[in-house]
């Protein structure tokens, strides 16, 4: 039998110390008889990241797909060929794939996961008020799948440690797609928890265990969903107070997960089998759970 070296997969970003992502995809290959192998490609500075993806053209270059992450979303755009429509609208890409020809193709999954996700959740956005904790790229990926959606939430209220950077963000979606059902608040209180069906952590508050919490406890309510993206530690003190109260609580695994079988299934063509995709979740449980346990 002659030896075929693998297609190569993997992820570009800094650090990727803890990524899952290996898991889940290696597992994917190997359930498939896929002879592929997903890496990590830690990329230190903007200098590096040019040269890679300068590289990426190259005819003999055996990468084939790619996921984006921090700090990369957006510098990576003026290396791709195209960039999908979706992925322009949110103005960053997280997923890449190139073809035969070594056009790149850049995409984005993250706001369409985090939709899977509440799917999963049973939870509805139609006519729902929504409060977001931050305004970095993850508020940007789900603020526009929020406005897109059809029919549409009631409203959305974010809150941000600098809130000129939530402004310019709500501002320049506005350039793009009806972003009036935005409002940048100015304090915690005025994110109306009390009354809100979902409130969103996309800040980094949590990710190394601290305790105080961005928002007042008591306004959260047992008829709400507390969606916090960090879901290592897998509870974080929002979460945990969530519960308390009585709330509904969820961490982001499950959107790490979605956008994963989503940029897989660009790479691939096509749909990839329940059982698959299992697999793939599966993956990422046993992982996640052996770096919370040992
Ligand atoms: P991501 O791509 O994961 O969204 P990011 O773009 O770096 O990451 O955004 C991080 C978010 O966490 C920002 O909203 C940031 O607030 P600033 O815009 O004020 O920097 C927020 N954040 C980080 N540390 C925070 C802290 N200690 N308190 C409040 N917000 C914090």
């Amino acid at each position: 039998m002659v030896y075929e070296p693998p297609s190569i997969y993997g992820i570009i970003g800094n650090p990727l110390t803890h990524s899952l992502s290996p898991l889940m995809h290696n597992a994917a290959f190997k359930a498939l008889d896929v002879n592929a192998v997903y890496k990590l490609f830690p990329l230190e500075d903007a200098e590096e990241l040019k040269l890679f993806m300068e590289d990426l053209k190259e005819e003999n270059n055996p990468i084939f797909g790619l996921n984006v992450t921090v700090p990369y979303k957006e510098a990576v755009m003026p290396y791709v060929d195209t960039v999908d429509p979706f992925a322009k609208l949110v103005g960053a890409v997280n997923t890449l794939a190139i073809t035969n020809e070594r056009k790149i193709i850049g995409l984005n999954t993250d706001g369409p996961g985090f939709l899977s996700h509440l799917q999963e959740l049973k939870f509805d956005p139609e006519g729902k008020r929504i409060a977001i904790l931050g305004a970095g790229g993850t508020t940007r990926a789900i603020l526009t799948v929020l406005c897109m959606i059809h029919p549409r939430p009631e409203s959305i209220k974010i809150f941000n440690r600098t809130p000129d950077k939530a402004v310019r963000l709500v501002e320049e979606l506005g350039t793009r797609m009806d972003a009036s059902l935005i409002e940048v608040v100015g304090n915690t209180e005025d994110l109306n928890i009390e009354i809100a069906d979902l409130l969103i952590n996309t800040t980094s508050v949590g990710l190394k265990g601290e305790t105080s919490l961005l928002i007042d406890p008591q306004s959260i309510h047992p008829d709400m969903l507390v969606y916090d993206v960090i879901y290592n530690p897998a509870q974080t003190s929002l979460l945990k107070a969530a519960k308390a109260q009585g709330a509904t609580a969820a961490n982001g695994l499950g959107m790490l997960y979605y956008q994963g079988v989503l940029a897989f299934t660009h790479w691939a063509g096509m749909d990839i089998d329940p059982k698959y995709k299992k697999i793939m979740r599966r993956a990422l449980e046993e992982g996640l759970d052996k770096q919370l346990h040992g």
